[in-house]
């Protein structure tokens, strides 16, 4: 590749410069852009990044043609068959999979980290009763800065190691208690002996009234949705993490824009968004009402769940989910089968549609999880949530490995500027 070097040229204004190609281990060559402003005055235009690589990373390879998803090189499949969710956050975190001493060291830290500062519980107070537990994550994360002074110099890698254990080992606590102060329930606290998922359901659905018992088919879907949650590499919301903490901002600060950023319906907020889209079509004998309407252009509507900026074949994930979403569904004797029957129905009819087939637009990640966390008791304003909580150990890996990449600058895109030339001012009383 280096022998075929990309050449830019404008015959015009006699321009000609010869760019540079950044490869990686596997996935497509990059044209190196960095001194092109530079050294011809010119910029690259790419809206949405659709053709641009943000970074270089070892954390994560997607294959969107291929269907492809690993983690430090392991294929998602094997990790969701093999690995538990802890397991996974080291991996992704320190770059290999972690031995029994390392992994038991590792559970023992997070566990140490689960609880919060109890001053921060008086944030809750000040929500309303019924904020979006979304709305609330954003700001109780974002208020960890305040806490843990002890722990904020970015510049001091050990000081980094310990926001990210803390981030990562907090964030079920806060996300049960966002939803605990949105049902109007007292806050319960964590029992380390308890696993990581574990302890997260114990603190969504136990009270100080009655004993309760964490069902170990919940336990497990948790696991594997967190497992398949991880990381996505630079989507939305972790360039969203990289960009912030490019500025040199704390890691909470930045964890709370990602957090802000995956809220959308376009991201994690799809997973929601299925739900209310099912239970609006209702019937299998609307489903093609629905599907008309999300291929009017003039209609609003998307099929939620579906498409993906990466993913041109199929979400590997959405593959996984959809066998597991049976097979809760069959254990936990939930009444929400009809949902699944509908969203199965669904699939089929789109996939055989030319629409969807010419834009080669599959069932994503979000598809079938909201169906899962339902099933699990989990209610629909959570839903976004769980993807912030499996999510986060992705957000912290990326943004450890920006804070050791010497190459590492500010993020400042550039635009096209199609405001009005210049002009001069008219005071207002000649306006
Ligand atoms: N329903 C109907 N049409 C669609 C859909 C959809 N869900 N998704 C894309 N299209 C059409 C779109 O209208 C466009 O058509 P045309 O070429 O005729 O203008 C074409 O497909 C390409 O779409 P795009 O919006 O240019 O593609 P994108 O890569 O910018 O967007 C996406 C990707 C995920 C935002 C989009 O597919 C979408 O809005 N999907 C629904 C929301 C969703 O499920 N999001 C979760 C994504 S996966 C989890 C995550 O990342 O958080």
């Amino acid at each position: 590749m280096a022998d075929n070097p990309y050449k830019l040229v404008n015959e015009q204004e006699g321009l000609s410069e010869t760019l540079g190609v950044v490869s990686g281990t596997q996935g497509p060559h990059a044209v190196d852009v960095r001194k092109l402003y530079r050294d011809t005055g010119v910029l690259t235009y790419d809206p949405g990044f659709m053709s641009t690589a943000s970074c270089e990373s070892r954390i994560t390879y997607i294959d969107g043609e291929a269907g492809i998803l690993e983690y430090r090189g392991y294929p998602i499949e094997q990790l969701a068959e093999q690995s538990t969710y802890l397991e996974v956050a080291y991996l992704l975190l320190y770059g290999d999979l972690p031995n029994r001493t390392q992994l038991q060291k590792f559970e023992q830290l997070i566990v140490y980290h689960t609880m919060l500062n109890e001053t921060l519980k008086n944030f809750y107070d000040g929500f309303h009763h019924d904020a979006h537990p979304m709305a609330i994550m954003v700001g109780v994360v974002g208020s960890l800065s305040a806490f843990y002074h002890d722990s904020l110099d970015i510049n001091d890698p050990k000081h980094r190691e310990i926001s990210a254990h803390r981030l990562f080992a907090k964030m079920p606590t806060i996300a049960a208690a966002s939803y605990k102060h949105n049902i109007s329930e007292p806050i319960i606290y964590p029992r380390n002996e308890l696993s990581y998922c574990a302890n997260f359901l114990h603190m969504m659905f136990s009270t100080p009234c009655e004993p309760y018992e964490v069902n170990p088919i919940a336990e497990k879907a948790i696991n594997l949705l967190f497992i398949l949650h991880a990381d996505h590499e630079q989507n939305a919301s972790t360039s969203t993490v990289r960009l912030a903490g490019s500025s040199q901002a704390n890691p909470f600060a930045c964890i709370a824009a990602g957090i802000a950023s995956l809220w959308g319906p376009a991201h994690g907020g799809a997973n929601e968004a299925v739900l209310d889209m099912l239970t609006e079509i209702g019937d299998v004998s609307h489903i093609d009402k629905y599907i008309a309407k999300a291929k009017d252009k003039k209609d609003k509507f998307r099929l939620m769940g579906f498409g993906h900026r990466v993913y041109k074949n199929f979400d590997p994930r959405a593959g996984i989910l959809r066998e597991v979403c049976k097979e809760v569904l069959e254990k936990l004797a939930d009444n929400d089968s009809p949902l699944f029957e509908l969203a199965l129905r669904l699939e089929e009819i789109a996939l055989n549609d030319d629409y969807f087939i010419q834009r080669k637009l599959y069932p994503n990640v979000d598809f079938y999880s909201g169906i899962i966390y339902r099933a699990l008791g989990i209610p629909n304003n959570m839903f976004t949530v769980m993807f912030a909580i499996g999510r986060t150990i992705g957000w912290v890996a990326h943004w450890m490995e920006m804070m050791n990449d010497p190459e590492q600058k500010i993020g400042r895109p550039r635009q096209i500027y199609k405001g009005s030339p210049r002009r001069e001012y008219i005071p207002i009383d000649k306006r």
